[in-house]
């Protein structure tokens, strides 16, 4: 039997995770995903981000045993990645989730819940709650070909929980979606982390995902870029400062502070690390006759962090 020692919050791991996809006639290769090394936490969510093309989705299938690695290793819930021990505890929603368009929302949650064997009573009350859930109960007995994107994301989201799974592994969950659609999908999301369930999700969005995940993992041509806890890629941002009737006597100490002094117009502006020695800042300009006109920070995004770290993968 595979797995790995220390297993138990340890979701997903890979170590040194390549997929190269080959042409029929075997002359051309791409290299999908290269050397990836990753860990997911359990009770976690997890973005997986990255541009069209960087190799998400192949991960994804790695991780779900529907492709297999070239090299490397992938292991999900303490298994190697496919292991049908592990099946009954994750949930799949792919990136464009194909649905019977004529069955309603209670019937296709029905026929999965019948797939999976849940017996009846209890599989008519777990697809009433399910599309409670969802906010479908109303459209519930309509055909899903008159459904929105974001009703058929939802009712795909219900289909994945109909298994009470420990994992979910959702594929641009919120690509297509109008604003409305996804904070739907965004609250849904919270809550199933409130219930201890672990979350992966890729995107190549950022806004939405931004608010809700506890780490992320940049991707770019199949390469691990960034990963790491959401606040400490976002720090480094800045605070300005603009005083004036500020003496020169405080130029060389703010740059030993770590800022940026200038002047404009007789105004000085300082930009300044967002690490506290702004209020140092401050007092020297102060204890200089200066008079503070504004301060004000400036935090970096999540698309500032994904738009340098692309574009300082592509220089190299
Ligand atoms: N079945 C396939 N055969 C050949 N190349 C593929 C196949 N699937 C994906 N690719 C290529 O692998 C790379 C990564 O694709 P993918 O994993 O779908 O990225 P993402 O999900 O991040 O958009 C892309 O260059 C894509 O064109
Ligand atoms: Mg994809």
């Amino acid at each position: 039997m595979g797995g790995y020692s220390i297993v138990s919050d340890v979701v997903i791991k890979t170590v040194k995770l390549t997929k190269r996809y080959s042409s029929w006639w075997g002359s051309q290769t791409v290299e999908a995903v290269k050397n990836l090394d990753l860990e997911v936490y359990r009770g976690e969510i997890f973005g997986f981000l990255g541009p069209n093309g960087a190799g998400k989705t192949t991960t994804i299938k790695v991780l779900l045993g529907i492709l297999y690695p070239t090299s490397g290793e992938a292991y999900v819930l303490g298994k190697p990645a496919g292991d049908p021990e592990t099946h009954h505890r994750l949930s799949y929603l792919p990136e464009n989730p194909y649905f019977y368009e004529y069955m309603t929302g209670k019937e296709i949650l029905t026929f999965y819940a019948r797939l999976f064997g849940i017996p009846e009573p209890e599989r008519s009350k777990r697809v009433n709650q399910l599309l409670d859930r969802v906010g479908l109960s109303r459209a519930a007995n309509q055909p899903l070909r008159n459904y929105s994107k974001g009703m058929l994301q939802r009712i795909g989201l219900a289909q994945c929980l109909l298994n009470d799974p420990d994992l979910l592994i959702l594929d641009e969950p919120t690509a297509g979606l109008d604003p409305i659609a996804h904070i739907d999908i965004r609250d849904l999301i919270l809550e199933l982390r409130e219930q201890g369930k672990t979350l992966f999700i890729s995107s190549h969005q950022l806004s939405d995902v931004e608010i809700v995940c506890d780490r992320v993992a940049i991707l770019n041509r199949g390469e691990l870029v960034r990963i790491g806890k959401l606040e400490e890629l976002l720090s480094g941002g800045y605070v300005e400062m603009i005083a004036e009737k500020v003496s020169e006597n405080v130029l060389e100490p703010i740059r030993q502070l770590g800022g940026r002094p200038s002047w404009h117009d007789g105004r000085l502006i300082v930009e300044q690390p967002d690490d506290g020695s702004i209020d140092r800042v401050i007092d020297l300009v102060r204890a200089n006759g200066g008079h503070i006109i504004s301060v004000k920070p400036y935090r970096r995004t999540l698309e500032d962090l994904f738009v340098e770290t692309i574009q300082g993968g592509r220089k190299q």
